[in-house]
């Protein structure tokens, strides 16, 4: 294989990180927190709009330092989406808690309000409310929070933003992560910035705030010795990621700029390919496409998601099926479920294309000629072929 691997969602530094990074290593700031986690997490705040934020080890920690936080318990139910990645319902597992999954909406991707006005209708009926709501934000969109937070307000139950997918979207001009009580993010490294690994909670009041950081460093009680009241967990970022992630958050913006512009780049590129659907975007909400998902038809492209998959890769070029939902893993195959159908659908047409903030023209033009061939469409006309955007153009 000649041509170099196209990824999915490879990390894309600038110049600052590396400058960054050394300042925090030539400081001898090694060792858990210091200076930069401290800017980090002042400068995350003011760019998300949140009240405090506190800089973790995983997107993961901080799910379940908020889960840990709102109080949920073993015995507890937390309603979440079934179309999401593992950790988010995992987290809930890990308080002993039971996932009850409620399906997606074709508009957004994410979890149907209507079949959440059911669920906790049903759970009021029988006098049982869940502890809290886990909504997740998927691939760089907001879930439609107008409904989704009257509800939660009727019934006074807590909302957890699951937004790991999701920084640098907004929803009515509001930053995702910041529609709940708390709000998870994660710099993993496919994400659109990253620390290598890392995640951020962010949260309304400075106590929950100085909570979670005790909890996060093993929940040592203020004493000259080693003494505990509490569980606690080894879920503090380090210094030098974090002087990584000061340097990425500079850049997010022009990260969604490059995410979003492929985005337009594949739809004007694939607009006449029938039975080739992008994930929709509220109208409400501005999504970072994350990544580009599209659903392929078989009977009307020509050729099943999975054909174009491997079509692909046989170009060397990463394009991944959707997440496979919830209550279709065998894991969680227990869980209550509320519908399913559509987060069923998206998982057996969907597919996830290249969508790093670094690719190049060319790389946008061989995703899409291979998708093209694949389904039978004519070759890609000059006119679109011209119309990357300028910093991409093709050679
Ligand atoms: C929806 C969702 N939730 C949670 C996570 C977990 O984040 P992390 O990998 O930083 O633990 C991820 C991704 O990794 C995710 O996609």
């Amino acid at each position: 294989m000649s041509l170099s691997r196209v990824f999915l969602s490879p990390p894309h530094m600038s110049q600052q990180e590396r400058a960054l990074l050394l300042d925090a290593f030539d400081s001898n700031w090694i060792a858990p927190l210091g200076p930069h986690v401290d800017a980090l997490e002042k400068e995350f705040a003011e760019a998300v709009g949140a009240e405090q934020a506190v800089a973790l080890s995983s997107g993961t920690a901080a799910l379940h330092l908020a889960l840990v936080l709102l109080g949920v318990k073993a015995g507890d139910e937390v309603l979440t989406s079934t179309l999401t990645f593992s950790a988010t319902v995992n987290a809930v597992t890990y308080v002993g808690a039971a996932p009850v999954l409620i399906d997606s909406e074709p508009n957004t991707w994410n979890m149907d309000p209507n079949l959440l006005a059911e669920e906790l209708h049903a759970c009021a009926r029988r006098n049982r409310l869940p502890k809290a709501v886990l909504v997740v934000d998927l691939y760089g969109q907001c879930a439609d929070y107008g409904p989704i937070r009257r509800l939660c307000e009727r019934y006074d139950v807590p909302i957890i933003e699951d937004a790991a997918e999701a920084l640098g979207a907004s929803y009515d001009g509001q930053s995702a992560g910041t529609f709940g009580e708390v709000g998870a993010f994660s710099f993993n490294g496919n994400k659109i910035i990253t620390t290598s690994g890392g995640g951020m909670m962010v949260c309304r009041s400075e106590e929950m705030a100085e909570q979670a950081r005790f909890l996060a460093t093993q929940a040592r009680d203020p004493a000259p010795h080693y003494q505990h009241s509490r569980i606690g967990y080894n879920y503090r970022m380090s210094n030098l990621l974090a002087a990584v992630g000061r340097g990425q958050l500079r850049v997010l913006e022009d990260r969604v700029a490059a995410r979003r512009e492929n985005y337009e780049f594949y739809r004007d590129a694939l607009a006449d390919a029938p039975g080739v659907d992008f994930m929709p975007e509220h109208p409400q909400s501005r999504s970072t496409r994350w990544l580009t998902c599209v659903t392929v038809d078989p009977q009307r492209f020509g050729a099943a998601r999975d054909d174009v998959r491997l079509a692909l890769e046989a170009e060397n070029i990463e394009a991944r099926p959707t997440w496979k939902p919830m209550h279709l893993q065998p894991v969680f195959s227990n869980c209550r479920v509320r519908g399913g159908e559509v987060a069923e659908r998206i998982f057996r047409l969907g597919l996830c294309l290249p969508s790093g903030s670094s690719l190049t023209g060319e790389d946008l033009l061989r995703v899409v000629d291979v998708i093209r061939a694949a389904g039978g469409c004519r070759p890609l006309e000059f006119d679109l072929r011209t119309a990357l955007p300028p910093k991409r153009k093709a050679a």
